[in-house]
């Protein structure tokens, strides 16, 4: 059997301070057991810098703000899939009416996107359920700290993948040019991507929300940081709208303008203003 990796103390100690700096900036919350982690995604770049020491990258992240961002980018991960977790598109199916009704235009906030297949999941499913650009009918936001993975993102339908999920919604609607002139439609026009920070972002919008997708993000904050992130969140949610997180993410009940309704959703209710 080979040897457990070892940290020696120093490194350790310098990487207790990288945690610390980005914790303050994003939220990620990298505890001591999280260290071979953070060696195995910094030595390269540590190396790429020319810097002898993890001492002098911590100096380094602390003085300079695109090193922070850089740092960032490389802890944050960015694994997603096409329809994940698909119960909660079942469950968005259903509430298309309600959300569509009188006329109303559908708002949905993919709140950590990263390159994109969640936004475009959620683009097909409206296309596919009838909804257009046309008429006005709905209107996506992704957004994400990152930002290599939210240029990823927009340029999502220049890659092969973008061309399979495509080809499959064709089978199932009847007026295939029809979509593919809305598919185009909806990208220059329904679907926007922009930098958010959940810790502590602002969005300058006259709208509120009726459901904001916050998936596979949660996991990597703690507790506190989870509290602020949701009632930040909160600013920009209907009351009424929903919040949905991750499968094996939870709010752990310290939220209680949210209340559970099962599947990792949930409905915001704040309290009434006095
Ligand atoms: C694992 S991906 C989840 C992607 C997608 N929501 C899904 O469920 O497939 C997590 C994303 O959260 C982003 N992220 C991490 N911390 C963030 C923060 N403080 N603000 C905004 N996005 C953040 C990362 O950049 C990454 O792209």
């Amino acid at each position: 059997m080979g040897a457990a990796r070892k940290i020696n103390p120093e490194d350790s100690t310098q990487f207790r301070k990288l945690s610390a700096l980005v914790k303050e900036a994003c939220g990620l919350n990298l505890t001591e057991d999280k260290d071979i982690l953070l060696d195995t995604r910094l030595s390269r770049r540590v190396s790429q810098l020319g810097l002898d020491s993890y001492s002098e990258y911590a100096k380094l992240v602390e003085s300079d703000q695109n090193e922070l961002q850089a740092c960032i980018e490389l802890l944050t991960t960015h694994k997603t899939e096409w329809f994940r977790e698909f119960v909660h598109f079942q469950w968005l199916k259903e509430q298309l009416p309600k959300l569509s009704a009188k006329g109303n235009r559908i708002q949905i906030w993919s709140a950590a996107c990263s390159s994109g297949p969640e936004v475009y999941s959620l683009l097909f499913l409206l296309l596919k359920e009838g909804f257009n650009f046309n008429h006005n009918q709905f209107r996506i936001l992704g957004t994400d700290i990152s930002t290599s993975i939210l240029e990823k993102a927009e340029s999502l339908p220049d890659r092969a993948d973008f061309h399979d999920q495509v080809n499959q919604l064709l089978l199932k609607v009847p007026n295939k040019e029809a979509l593919l002139e809305e598919i185009q439609l909806s990208l220059n026009h329904s679907l926007k991507f922009r930098e958010f920070n959940l810790k502590d972002g602002e969005l300058p919008l006259r709208f509120q929300f009726d459901v904001i997708f916050l998936r596979n993000v949660l996991i990597y904050f703690d507790r506190p940081t989870i509290q602020r992130v949701c009632l930040n969140l909160g600013k920009y949610l209907k009351p009424g709208g929903h919040l949905v997180i991750g499968l094996t993410e939870s709010l752990h009940g310290e939220v209680p303008e949210y209340k559970f309704l099962g599947n990792s959703i949930y409905q915001y209710q704040p309290k009434a203003k006095k």
